[in-house]
């Protein structure tokens, strides 16, 4: 397998620990992935490339960041109450871990409801692989970058969304807005599961109340007419 580490992919030498760079050489070298060709996205936490696995298909590459300080004190109510981390990790390269492996699980239960989430497709240490939203390494715009033709339709899908996602794979987004709403061609996706959590953590009402209110807000500011929290969610 011929491994193609291109000049974008040099700059994983100047922002990854060796740790990472090793889980993502050997994600290369075992053929989970066929080679990194740039990134997408860099942010305080994580940064997201664009990859091609052997079949050819695109997929997005998430890493996560372990040197991050603030990530623990950041995160660590998104894991504990979670009742699938009983033992949330005392350092932060294990917890960074964890994070990454739950955002896997919570894309699997959402997929799994038939929620428009990326595919999982394979989680090593901080390191996830997840299905590509978008074209021709071309990642899709955010819903808060495109002018949407009929904004009450668009509206009512999301919700529908969120309600699936709630009843059926029993999970609450925890961080919705228009940053995590994907819109490729015709439909939304809902991407960032990592703070999701299920419905049984403590806080699970507030998250999910609070989703609805940023979703809300943000289609107010396009002139729409929402509904409030305790209508989408009266009986749950
Ligand atoms: N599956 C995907 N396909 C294509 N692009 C993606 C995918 N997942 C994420 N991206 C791109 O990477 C960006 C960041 O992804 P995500 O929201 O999951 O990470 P994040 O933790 O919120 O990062 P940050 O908070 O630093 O923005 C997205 O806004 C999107 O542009
Ligand atoms: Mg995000």
């Amino acid at each position: 397998m011929r491994i193609k580490w291109s000049e974008n992919t040099r700059t994983l030498e100047e922002v990854f620990d060796r740790r990472t760079i090793m889980t993502v050489l050997k994600i290369l070298n075992t053929g989970k992935l066929k080679e990194l060709t740039g990134v997408l996205k860099s942010g305080k936490e994580s940064r997201v490339y664009h990859g091609v696995r052997v079949d050819g298909s695109e997929v997005a590459v998430k890493i996560f960041l372990t040197t991050s300080a603030v990530f623990r004190s950041g995160r660590i109510k998104y894991l504990q109450g979670d009742p699938r981390f009983k033992n949330v990790a005392h350092d932060t390269s294990s917890l960074v871990d964890q994070w990454a492996t739950k955002e896997f699980w919570n894309l699997r239960l959402a997929s799994e409801a038939g929620v428009a989430v990326p595919a999982p497709i394979y989680v090593e240490k901080n390191v996830l692989i997840i299905g590509f939203i978008g074209k021709g390494s071309v990642p899709a715009p955010l819903l808060r970058d495109v002018s949407l033709q009929a904004p009450h339709s668009w509206y009512k899908r999301i919700v529908e969304m969120l309600k699936l996602l709630y009843d059926k794979a029993g999970l609450v987004h925890g961080d919705l807005s228009e940053y995590n709403i994907m819109i490729p061609n015709g439909y939304p996706v809902l991407i960032d599961f990592g703070q999701a959590v299920t419905k049984d953590h403590p806080e699970a009402k507030q998250f999910l109340e609070r989703d609805i209110q940023n979703l809300n807000h943000y289609f107010r500011t396009l002139g729409i007419k929402t509904t409030p929290y305790a209508k989408i969610f009266g009986e749950s």
